[in-house]
């Protein structure tokens, strides 16, 4: 984001900001910052690149709360930092920012999703559809209890802060994870789709849902407000009743 962005001289008292720099085997840099009247995280990160070091590398696109693209690890919280005021996070007018835990660091803030995304792909997190074009519209009961399930979990924006809140992904770095077992979830419950048997299978496995230690940390972390493991408790059910009652392959 290129303009004539610069902070407000408001006499405010600094901020110490230790930021992530490198990859892995980087080290926290210091830095002083001024407060603001409603400063968030990302004020403050967009303030050390805008003002301090124009090296400094971190993602965000909207601002508003609507992409996620902006999530980092905020005083050892997974967050969007768009959406997180200085004043409800700063301890001691200190803060430490680093990217997203349980995944590659690229640079700086900036973590990798690439292994993240690639489990939506290992869930079978894509639409598999069971009607051609010819076909008349499905119509789906709003009020059908799939999907009310439906509902629950589609408004995920695959932000990735609930995989990085998540310690079984941290101990197994094999398993699926909040977010695509949830997007499973999700598909599950999509009447119009025709892949359930491949994807209940493809989350049944030693990396999919029964690995989950139900400790909710996902839901307590979402900032979209998802619950993830109630998710993953409904694919603990239908891939134990696929256990009882096999059903074809895809
Ligand atoms: S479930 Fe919530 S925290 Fe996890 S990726 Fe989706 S929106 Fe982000
Ligand atoms: S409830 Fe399951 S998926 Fe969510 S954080 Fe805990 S172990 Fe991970
Ligand atoms: S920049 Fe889009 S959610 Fe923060």
């Amino acid at each position: 984001m290129k303009g004539n962005w610069a902070p407000a001289d408001t006499g405010a008292t600094t901020l110490r900001v230790v930021v992530w720099r490198g990859d892995e085997n980087g080290r926290f840099e210091e830095f002083e910052v001024p407060r603001q009247p409603s400063q968030t995280v990302l004020d403050v990160v967009t303030y050390i690149q805008r003002s301090l070091d124009p090296t400094l590398s971190y993602r965000f696109a909207c601002r508003v709360g609507m992409c996620g693209s902006c999530a980092m690890t905020v005083n050892g919280t997974p967050r969007w930092t768009c959406r997180t005021h200085v004043d409800k996070v700063a301890s001691g007018a200190r803060l430490e920012i680093a990217p997203l835990a349980n995944m590659p660091v690229v640079k700086d803030l900036v973590a990798d999703m690439g292994e993240f995304f690639d489990k939506w792909a290992r869930a079978r997190g894509h639409f598999k559809p069971s009607a051609t074009r010819n076909d008349a519209f499905a119509t789906v009961d709003p009020a059908s209890s799939e999907r009310r399930e439906a509902d629950a979990g589609i408004e995920c924006i695959g932000c990735g802060v609930c995989y990085a809140a998540c310690d079984v992904v941290a101990w197994n770095r094999d398993y699926l994870g909040p977010a695509a077992l949830n997007r499973a979830w999700t598909l599950v419950n999509d009447a119009r789709d025709a892949g359930q048997a491949g994807r209940l299978a493809a989350v049944a496995g030693d990396a999919g849902c029964h690995s989950c230690h139900t400790l909710m940390s996902c839901t307590e972390h979402c900032p979209t407000k998802l619950s993830p493991t109630r998710s993953i408790a409904g694919l603990k059910r239908a891939t134990w009743r696929l256990a009882l009652v096999p059903e074809d392959g895809e």
